[in-house]
C-alpha cells in the first residue's frame, strides 16, 4: 500500500504540491493526469526518494519514505520498478545485458540471473531480440526493453511516466498492454500520462492534479482536462 498523507512539496521557486492525500492499495493500475507542470512528475519523485517532501508522510508498504536516509535509499529503490521518460538505454550492451545489468550490480547469482533475464524480455515480447543493441530497435522495443529493465528484479510497484510520448497510437497501445499485463500478475502500476485516448481506452482509476491538488479521483476515470 502507498500513503501520501498530507504531503507538501515546494521546489526554490514555489509550492508545487499542496496538502496531497492519497492512498494506493496493492494491485491498482493508476494514472496520473494534469496540465504540465502540475507536479506528477514530482509526485514520482517523492516515490522513489529523489525529493523529499517539505511536510507530511509517505508510507510505501510500511516504509515512511520522507525519513529515508540517503544510504538506505538504494536499497528500498529495489522495491520500485521506474521508468522514465528519459530512460537511457546502455548504448554499448545488448537487449539482454541492459536487462540484466541492474540484476548485476546488485550482486545476484548467475542462476538468478539467467532465470530473470528471459521472463522479463518474454514479458514485453522482446524474445528473439536479446543480442540487438539499443540503435537496432524501434522506439517502441527501445521502451519494452526500459520496462524489461525496470520489472527484471520483480518490483511489486511500476512507475512510469510519460512512457509513449513519442511513440505513435498502436505502439503507446501496446506498451499499455504490457503494463496492464504487468499490472494482473498483481503488481501496482502508477502511469503519468497526456494521452487521453489512453486513459479512456484503459478504464482504470484516474487521478487529475490540478493547482498541485488532487482536483479529481476517479474509480474508472476518463481524461477531462
Ligand atoms: N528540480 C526542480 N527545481 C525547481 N523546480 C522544479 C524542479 N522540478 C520541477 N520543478 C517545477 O515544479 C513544477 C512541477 O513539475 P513536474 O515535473 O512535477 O510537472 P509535471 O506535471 O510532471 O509536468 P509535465 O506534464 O510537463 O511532465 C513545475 O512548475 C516545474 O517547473
Ligand atoms: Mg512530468
Amino acid at each position: 500500500m502507498i500513503e501520501f498523507k498530507q504531503i507538501n512539496k515546494s521546489y526554490s521557486d514555489g509550492l508545487v504540491l499542496s496538502d496531497i492525500n492519497l492512498t494506493v492499495n496493492d494491485g491498482e493500475f493508476i494514472t496520473f493526469v494534469g496540465r504540465s507542470g502540475v507536479g506528477k512528475t514530482t509526485i514520482f519523485r517523492l516515490l522513489i526518494g529523489e525529493e523529499k517532501p517539505d511536510s507530511g508522510e509517505l508510507i510505501v508498504n510500511g516504509c515512511n519514505v520522507e525519513k529515508l536516509t540517503k544510504s538506505r535509499i538504494p536499497y528500498y529503490r529495489r522495491k520500485l520498478g521506474v521508468v522514465f521518460q528519459d530512460f537511457k538505454l546502455l548504448s554499448r550492451k545488448t537487449v539482454y545485458e541492459n536487462v540484466a545489468f541492474t540484476l548485476v550490480v546488485s550482486g545476484a547469482s548467475n542462476k538468478k540471473i539467467k532465470e530473470l533475464v528471459p521472463q522479463a524480455i518474454g514479458l514485453v515480447g522482446l524474445s528473439g531480440k536479446e543480442n540487438r543493441f539499443p540503435h537496432e530497435l524501434s522506439g517502441g522495443e527501445q521502451q519494452r526493453c526500459a520496462i524489461a529493465r525496470a520489472i527484471v528484479h520483480q518490483p511489486k510497484i511500476l512507475i512510469a511516466d510519460e512512457l509513449t510520448g513519442d511513440l505513435d497510437a498502436i505502439y503507446s497501445w501496446e506498451i499499455m498492454e504490457i503494463l496492464l499485463r504487468i499490472n494482473k500478475l498483481g503488481n501496482t502500476v502508477l502511469i503519468a500520462t497526456h494521452d487521453r485516448d489512453i486513459v479512456n481506452r484503459l478504464n482504470k482509476r484516474v487521478i487529475t492534479m490540478e493547482n498541485g491538488k488532487v482536483a479529481k479521483d476517479q474509480a474508472v476515470g476518463r481524461y477531462m482536462i
